[in-house]
């Protein structure tokens, strides 16, 4: 693809992350997963776990370090193919934060003050650490680093996607082209309702966990809010958490049919929930399965994320020798110890 970068020919490339801060859920999986896993066979992809990013919020080393793992296990089970997409760590791939500190210097800052999310989250009671007003800064970085086309998300990141080409654009202007613009990508569930209405989120108390089953998977659809019409009376599919949900995972004829029954009453929102729950078991029970089996082989998964992040690593160096040249940097250093000659070289 001509971009106008430094990478002029190849493949579209797809890249995107999702954080380890919690269980992934079905906005994760219709927003984001689901077309992460379908593009691996559209061009090159790249995917990571935002770990860098997950730090503004989970700042207990067992718990990052397992919720990272649990995001590698959901993403295999679910069909990431190791062989077709570089699948990652982003912490295995420091040079991010050299880039993000670059971008920084020729980033307004009236641009990060812009940033929707940063307040949304200090008004939900997360910490307005440093970090978390720099989170579009260091996500710009992971896009630019590895000079991505297409970044596939859920709706709430558009505004990052769109600061990510306006620092880009800084650094071209400033430095001469080294970064292709890139674009978002959304899949048509890009903004899934949580059990309350508000967006799902891991941080809102209101998700659905791709993994959850049994009684706890059972309870926590039986919960999910709905207006009190009662039992016999007609009722709106429009609006209606369960249908939306329900519109995930059905067929246009399969909605109209449920459309049907709430229009026509004597139907209740218990009878709507079963039908969700049996669709929530038919689309993710063969996955669960595998997730199992994956569990059990933690080497497996290691050895999955270490090949990844060595190859997005040997990207990543190569974008960050352009910058380094393009802003008069100087090379990259070499590891200390090694000997002198190779500083030469
Ligand atoms: P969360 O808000 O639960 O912490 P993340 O911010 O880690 O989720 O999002 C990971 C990916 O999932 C992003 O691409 C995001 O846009 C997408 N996503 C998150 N929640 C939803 C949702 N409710 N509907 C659609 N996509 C979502
Ligand atoms: N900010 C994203 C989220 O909360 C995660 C993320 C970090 C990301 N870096 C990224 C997504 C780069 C796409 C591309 O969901």
């Amino acid at each position: 693809m001509a971009d106008g970068s430094g990478r002029k020919k190849g493949p579209v490339r797809f890249l995107s992350g999702v954080q380890p801060s919690g269980r992934l859920h079905l906005g994760n999986y219709f927003g984001a997963l689901r077309q992460h896993i379908a593009l691996q066979d559209e061009g090159e992809a790249f995917y990571f776990i935002a770990n860098y990013h997950a730090m503004t919020t989970v700042q207990e080393r067992d718990a990052l370090e397992g919720q990272t793992l649990d995001v590698a296990l959901d993403y295999l089970a679910l069909g990431l193919d190791p062989a077709k997409a570089v699948f990652f760590r982003q912490s295995d791939v420091p040079e991010v934060a050299e880039l993000a500190w670059v971008l920084s210097a020729v980033t307004a800052k009236g641009l990060l003050d812009r940033a929707t999310s940063y307040k949304d989250k200090v008004q939900r009671g997360i910490a307005a650490s440093v970090g978390l007003y720099y989170y579009p800064m260091l996500m710009a970085a992971d896009i630019l680093i590895y000079r991505s086309h297409i970044v596939p998300v859920g709706e709430d990141q558009i505004q990052h996607i769109e600061m990510t080409r306006d620092m880009a654009q800084s650094f071209n202007n400033t430095y001469g082209v080294v970064f292709p613009l890139p674009k978002p990508r959304l899949d048509a569930g890009a903004k899934v309702p949580g059990i309350d209405g508000q967006k799902m989120s891991k941080s809102y108390n209101n998700a659905i966990e791709i993994f959850q089953e049994g009684k706890p998977l059972r309870k926590r659809v039986m919960s999910i809010v709905t207006d009190s019409t009662p039992l016999e009376e007609p009722k709106h599919p429009e609006g209606c958490n369960v249908f939306s949900l329900y519109k995930l995972f059905s067929t246009e004829a399969e909605q109209e049919e449920l459309a049907e029954k709430y229009r026509a009453g004597g139907f209740g929102y218990g009878d709507a929930k079963i039908m969700l729950l049996e669709k929530i078991n038919e689309t993710f029970g063969p996955y669960r399965e595998e997730r199992r089996r994956l569990e059990g082989d933690p080497g497996y998964v290691e050895s999955v994320l270490a090949e990844g992040g060595a190859r997005a690593r040997a990207e990543a160096q190569a974008t960050i020798k352009s910058v380094r040249e393009a802003a008069g940097l100087g090379k990259m250093p070499v590891p200390a110890g090694s000997p002198v000659s190779a500083r030469q070289g």
